[in-house]
């Protein structure tokens, strides 16, 4: 029997991806992949009731900014991880960049959500960003996690318009249903073997379906 795809999710909040990622599993039997673990640095992370509720496993692993070090922090979390022997890691909202150590030891096996077109936007308050500087157009990107924050190579993204009348929060809504669709399509992908990452190239398997470009409909 082939062996499940297993997929961590790392979150530090609300986590409503990991909620559409949990949901498209569902759908499709039997599953094309399994969230075996949902990992989050903060004790009261909401998004951790919706593993909680399927019985999958959550663990914190707070990082204790007193006690230790962000390298100590990081390298328990790649432990706690490694632990779960993730074919895939998700970062869905997890609010803490990852050190080059950790990211070493999952090579081309992280990937990261990002409320905006990047190269556009990258860091904190992406949607924000996309209002101050007047664009005409937003959206969202998962892409492969490398050290520096929000720069590893993209596997895919969709777009959104900016209205005029648009805050932070409306934006942050419009963008946020293309994610809840973007990211679990790209999980499944990469769980099929139809993506993957070779040295800092996004290879495609050509399926006859339309993989190359994630956009909005
Ligand atoms: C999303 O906007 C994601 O792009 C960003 O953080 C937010 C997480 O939302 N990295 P949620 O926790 O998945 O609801």
């Amino acid at each position: 029997m082939e062996k499940t795809f297993r997929i961590v999710v790392l979150i530090s909040g609300r986590g409503s991806n990991l909620e559409a990622l949990l949901q498209a599993i569902e759908q499709v039997s039997p599953p094309w992949g399994q969230v075996a673990a949902v990992v989050s640095d903060k004790r009261h992370a909401l998004g951790l009731e919706h593993a909680r509720k399927r019985d999958i496993e959550t663990l914190v692993v707070p990082r204790r900014a007193k006690e230790r070090s962000n390298q100590e922090f990081q390298r328990q979390l790649a432990q706690e991880v490694e632990r779960f022997q993730p074919d895939l890691i998700v970062l869905a909202g997890f609010m803490r960049i990852l050190t080059a150590e950790f990211v070493s030891r999952f090579p081309g096996r992280i990937i990261n959500i990002h409320p905006s077109l990047l190269p556009n936007f990258r860091g904190l308050h992406a949607q924000q960003q996309a209002l101050d500087a007047g664009a005409a157009e937003s959206g969202c990107t998962v892409h492969y996690v490398v050290p520096e924050v929000d720069a590893g190579p993209i596997i895919g993204q969709r777009s959104v318009p900016v209205l005029p009348e648009d805050t932070e929060d409306t934006l942050s809504a419009r963008i946020l249903k293309e994610e809840h669709q973007l990211l679990p399509r790209v999980v499944k992908e990469i769980a099929l073997g139809n993506i993957r990452l070779e040295g800092s190239q996004v290879v495609r398997r050509n399926t006859g379906e339309e993989l190359s470009v994630v956009t909005a409909t």
